[in-house]
């Protein structure tokens, strides 16, 4: 796999080529571009001959229609539209989160207790907005994905979650909301024959219940002890998968990148999620700055600028010029301050590779431009 030295630049093509490479997931925090990455180097392995599948996670409608996703289908599609012809295959999918969920509860309580489980309130709630529950259900996604063993590559979009870090920890966060002690006190009392709540409140044992029977009311803690009751049997499941899907991110055959802005907030994000990585144990194969600026003529900006103003005081008048070096001008200073963010990233982070992919004139929508992207990433 790609380990950079000092700065390497990242070849994202030693990746998906590598017959080892199994798992990539692309992360970073909200609108960096990862599905985006995680869509190009998709159709690009699949155009070098992998067996390609990419989960993506809420793609804009026009670059789900470019790969041939109209609905949720929750189950991946192979990608067959006119002019592409890849050497290996590519098949993609949305991840719907109501509907993996719904299938792990169908898949590990009986068909009975699914119905039940799945009619609750409060799994309603759970399962639709609790936060953490979209980064569980892309992991457990990618856990079952990996399961068929159809794909010799899975490429895995993440969530747009705030934060880089949320998507390895919001599982976590959810098993111990599901699993945790709040759940336990809400739920032993009951299983000894109905009366739990009232006891529990009469007892008066926990101002805690009481202000959580205040928060969420009456009905939805019934709900939710009725819930954590039947769920109960699933847990073991549950933590096992989770367990699961843990490993598999550890493993050897899978890679991290991570994708940033060249901005100042982002890469300091992004150099959180460096940290946690390697404290985890997890591979990180390298950075992706994209949407960078580079500059398009050599021109220093000292010139552009004294020519615009020679040609500003000059008698003959051209306000195109002028205009075109005072932009060019301006373009090179945010090269230089993009070049200085990624190089101070690079001090802190030697050992991470990095490639920069540049922003297009227009948004990624068509297979043209997931292939444009996919040839940055290889650094080319
Ligand atoms: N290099 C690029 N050049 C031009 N447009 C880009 C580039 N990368 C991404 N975009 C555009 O930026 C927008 C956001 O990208 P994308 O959806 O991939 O980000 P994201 O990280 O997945 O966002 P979210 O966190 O919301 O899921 C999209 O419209 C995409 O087409
Ligand atoms: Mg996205």
């Amino acid at each position: 796999m790609t380990g950079g030295k000092d700065g390497a630049v990242l070849d994202t093509d030693l990746l998906i080529d590598d017959p080892e490479t199994r798992v990539i997931v692309c992360c970073g925090s909200g609108g960096v571009g990862k599905t985006t990455t995680a869509a190009a180097l998709a159709l690009r392995a699949a155009e070098r001959g992998r067996q390609t599948v990419v989960l993506t996670i809420d793609p804009a409608r026009r670059l789900a229609q470019a790969l041939g996703l109209r609905e949720l289908g929750n189950y991946p599609k192979q990608v067959q539209v006119e002019g592409f012809e890849p050497k290996g295959e590519l098949w993609a999918m949305m991840l719907d989160m109501r509907r993996t969920f719904d299938d792990m509860v169908r898949a590990h309580a009986g068909p009975e207790r699914a119905e039940q489980l799945l009619a609750n309130p409060f799994y309603q709630t759970i399962s639709t907005s609790f936060s953490g529950t979209q980064e569980y259900m892309a992991m457990e996604k990618l856990g079952q994905l990996a399961a068929t063993g159809d794909w010799d590559l899975i490429i895995v979009d993440t969530p747009p979650s705030r934060s880089a870090l949320d998507f390895l920890d919001a599982p976590t966060r959810l098993s111990s909301a599901l699993d945790g002690r709040m759940i336990r006190l809400l739920t032993a009392p009951a299983k000894a024959g109905g009366w739990g709540l009232r006891k529990v409140v009469s007892a008066g044992f926990s101002m805690f219940a009481k202000a959580v029977s205040t928060i969420l009311g009456g009905q939805l803690l019934a709900d939710a002890s009725a819930f954590m009751q039947a769920f109960d049997t699933m847990f073991g499941g549950f933590r096992e998968r989770a367990r699961k899907t843990a490993e598999l991110l550890r493993s050897a055959g899978t890679a991290f990148l991570v994708v940033a802005a060249p901005e100042p907030d982002a890469l300091r994000e992004a150099s959180y999620f460096v940290e946690r990585l390697s404290d985890e144990s997890m591979p990180l194969s390298g950075l992706v700055a994209n949407r960078t600026h580079p500059v398009l003529a050599r021109l220093p900006a000292t010139d552009a600028l004294a020519a615009a103003d020679a040609l500003e005081r000059g008698e003959q008048s051209a306000p195109l010029a002028t205009a075109v070096l005072r932009l060019h001008a301006d373009r090179v200073a945010l090269a230089e301050r993009e070049k200085r963010l990624l190089a101070r990233f690079t001090k802190a982070h030697p050992e991470v590779s990095v490639v920069r992919v540049p922003a297009l004139p227009s948004d990624v929508h068509d297979l043209g431009g997931l292939r444009e992207i996919g040839e940055r990433l290889s650094g080319s």
